[in-house]
């Protein structure tokens, strides 16, 4: 069998081991302390798993506006009520200043004033220092502003190093600007390679010509290549990476940040849609505000994109403040079905010609809505069954073919019965060994309740501040958990972890799936993210009965094919390691995928030291011996 090492690639770091029995078995032998467990997959006899098991779940939340989103200035529009004129600052002898008598529209309701001196020669304006810093790699950019008042000339816009002072784009574009009303000037330049993310991003104009008087400037954005080119699209590194794991579905748009902190700060579909500078943002739960600059066609942009579908979740009466159910529920009902329509509506309707009017034409493609978030929590429980019922039955009527999801759980909060049909969503953040005894919390649910897990991940504490990211412990716990709804996936039909991205300078919730900050190189992903990926990568859509010589725990598996595919899942929720013989009959070569590191340790931010690493393996027979160190997980997938 060690001649058939010619076939395993060579790969640099990734190492090339071939899994033949007789070499690993003399491994094991070797060491007294590891113990030996055997599955036999069989080869069919089992149950249809979820086509859409695993998902990514996404709300707006520690700075992912800025991140997932590919604008990179920060108050941009002088948005919700906490910013006044963070991150901008004046360049040159300017002062500058928020004006609220100068809306740059109905929506975008001030402007920045730049006031320059009686005698000014030179180049004067405004800088903007991004979410912490402008990353410049290199790529063209494109840029846009509103400007206000008589100005006829050169407008100088650059990238530019806040320490360095070195300039990494330089462009000039010419504008005729009047007084009467905003313009939109919109320009693209090339940029070269910054080091750091310390960089901000500069307008400036000739000061002369202003002498003494003053312009306004406002809705400013910039630009970097975006994911698939899309025009209001998200940042491209950043969105490759999350395609990478391939999600089947996306949670949007929350979570806490769906329900508001008042009933009037909640997430109003229509305002997120359309040109960008006729939406207003709003303060959101997270505290800062949100630009809804991905709004609901940008969601639906991004689920197209990457093949996923779409789980829209409609506002159902909770805020954090006030609560509305019964009669006063019925005009937030009707704007729910103002929002079908236009998702669904041809252009015949009146939403129907909006979106067509917004750039899309074809009606949208979404089977799955949830009503509400976490309804069994902060006060949502006793009026949800009432509130659930009335949309349910709005939507139900008027689309039958939409699958409903229920915010929560909990029979007490929960109409009885529950309409067939409907999926109930369970959030779970649980510590590591919390998840693996809840391994078999699915295996003796009735049947015919189809569940989501729309919200899980390993958190060591309950302390929700800080950064703090996913470690080995951690991650095979949800790998266990993982494995227990991959197992139930006749029932289980959905699940995602949560939360998704992070950007490092403005945490406000952990654990994440993955982080970034403006220095290059800076996207990081956790433990957990390689799980997830590995999970979502490797998936059947029949999971397979496995003979094993010993029970669950600290070994987990499950077992699942696709055609002549076979896929082994195993998670080693110990201090031991194992041997794992693994028979897979008719089967002969494929690869090991593994992630394997210390107990208590991470990737940490810029350091994704431990990472996925794969094999090739091959065996006649479809014998496979795999070494599982302590903590790890290992997809074994051949054919
Ligand atoms: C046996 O396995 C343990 C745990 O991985 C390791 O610490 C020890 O060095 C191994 N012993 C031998 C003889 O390989
Ligand atoms: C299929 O589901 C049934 C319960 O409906 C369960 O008893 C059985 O173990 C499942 N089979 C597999 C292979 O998981
Ligand atoms: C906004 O910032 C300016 C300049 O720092 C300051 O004078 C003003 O009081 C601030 N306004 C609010 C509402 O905080
Ligand atoms: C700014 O311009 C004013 C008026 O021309 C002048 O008095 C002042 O010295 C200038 N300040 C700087 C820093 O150039
Ligand atoms: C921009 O225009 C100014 C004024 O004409 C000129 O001094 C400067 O060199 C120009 N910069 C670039 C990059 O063309
Ligand atoms: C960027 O540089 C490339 C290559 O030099 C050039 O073809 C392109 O026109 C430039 N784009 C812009 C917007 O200046
Ligand atoms: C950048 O500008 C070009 C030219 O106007 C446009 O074709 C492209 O779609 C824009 N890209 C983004 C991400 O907005
Ligand atoms: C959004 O819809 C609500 C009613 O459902 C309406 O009062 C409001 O004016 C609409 N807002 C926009 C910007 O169209
Ligand atoms: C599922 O089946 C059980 C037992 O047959 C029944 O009591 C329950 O009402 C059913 N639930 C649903 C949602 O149909
Ligand atoms: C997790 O919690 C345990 C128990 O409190 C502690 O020993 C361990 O250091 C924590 N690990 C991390 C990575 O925070
Ligand atoms: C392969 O594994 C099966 C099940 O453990 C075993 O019965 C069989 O003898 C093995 N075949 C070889 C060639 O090792």
């Amino acid at each position: 069998m060690r001649s058939k090492s010619a076939a395993c690639p060579s790969l640099g770091t990734v190492l090339c081991v071939i899994l033949a029995f007789c070499l690993t078995n003399s491994r094991a032998h070797g060491n007294s302390s590891e113990n030996s467990i055997s599955l036999t997959v069989q080869n069919d006899g089992g149950n249809k798993s979820s086509p859409l098991l695993y998902g990514i779940m996404f709300e707006e939340m520690d700075h992912s506006d800025g991140g997932i989103h590919g604008q990179l200035l920060q108050n941009n529009g002088f948005q919700g009520t906490s910013l006044n004129i963070t991150s901008y600052a004046a360049v040159g002898n300017a002062t500058i200043s928020q004006d609220s008598t100068k809306p740059v529209s109905k929506a975008i309701k001030s402007s920045l004033r730049v006031e320059v001196p009686k005698g000014v020669t030179d180049y004067v304006g405004f800088a903007n220092t991004g979410y912490n810093g402008i990353p410049v790699t290199g790529a063209t950019y494109n840029s846009s502003f509103w400007m206000m008042g008589e100005y006829s000339g050169t407008i100088n816009l650059q990238l530019v190093g806040s320490k360095s002072g070195i300039k990494y784009a330089d462009h000039n574009l010419t504008v005729k600007s009047t007084k009467s009303k905003f313009t939109e000037f919109k320009t693209r330049f090339n940029t070269t390679y910054s080091p750091d993310g310390y960089n901000e991003w500069h307008l400036t104009f000739d000061g002369s010509k202003v002498d003494g008087g003053s312009l306004n400037f406002g809705y400013i954005q910039l630009f970097p290549p975006t994911f698939k080119g899309r025009e209001n699209g998200l940042r491209d590194d950043l969105a490759s990476f999350l395609d990478e794991i391939h999600p089947a579905f996306l949670r949007f748009p929350g979570g806490n940040n769906l329900e508001g902190l008042q009933v009037d700060s909640r997430w109003k579909w229509n305002t997120t849609i359309g040109p960008v500078v006729d939406r207003p943002g709003r303060e959101s739960d997270w505290f800062y505000p949100n630009t809804d600059a991905i709004g609901l066609d940008e969601y639906l942009w991004w689920c197209e994109d990457m093949g996923m579908a779409p789980l829209l979740a409609v506002w159902a009466g909770k805020s954090y403040g006030d609560i509305i159910s019964g009669p006063d529920l019925k005009p937030f009902i009707k704007d729910i079905m103002n929002e079908m329509e236009y998702l669904f509506g041809d252009t015949t309707t009146h939403f129907g010609r909006m979106r067509a009017r917004n750039g899309r034409k074809k009606p949208w493609k979404v089977d799955l809505i949830e009503i509400g978030n976490e309804d069994d929590l902060t006060h949502g429980c006793e009026t949800y069954p009432d509130r659930f019922n009335q949309i349910y039955k709005a939507i139900h009527h008027k689309y039958p073919h939409i699958t409903i999801v229920a915010s929560n759980g909990d029979s007490k909060c929960l109409p009885s019965p529950l309409p067939k049909d409907v999926i109930i969503d369970l959030h779970l953040y649980r510590k590591p060994d919390d998840f693996v005894k809840l391994f078999n919390q699915f295996d003796n649910q009735p049947r015919n309740q189809s569940v989501m897990v729309g919200e899980f991940g390993c958190r060591n504490s309950s302390s929700a501040e800080g950064e703090y990211w996913p470690y080995m412990q951690g991650s095979c716990s949800e790998a266990v958990y993982m494995i227990g709804m991959e197992r139930n996936s006749d029932i289980v039909k959905m699940a995602s972890y949560a939360p998704m991205l992070q950007h490092f300078d403005f945490v406000s919730w952990s654990p994440t799936l993955y982080g970034f900050n403006n220095t290059p190189d800076s996207i990081t992903p956790s433990t957990s993210y390689y799980v997830q990926k590995m999970f979502m990568t490797n998936k059947g859509d029949t999971i397979l009965p496995v003979q094993s010589s010993a029970d669950f725990g600290p070994l987990y598996w499950v077992a699942s094919k696709i055609h002549s595919k076979y896929y082994l899942k195993l998670a080693n929720y110990g201090t031991d390691p194992q041997t794992v013989k693994v028979s897979i009959p008719g089967t002969k070569s494929g690869r090991l995928e593994m992630l394997a590191g210390p107990q208590y340790q991470g990737d940490t931010p810029y350091h994704a030291q431990i990472q996925t690493v794969t094999t090739s393996v091959f065996n006649p027979q479809g014998n496979f011996s795999i070494h599982m160190e302590p903590w790890a997980i290992a997809v074994l997938t051949v054919s």
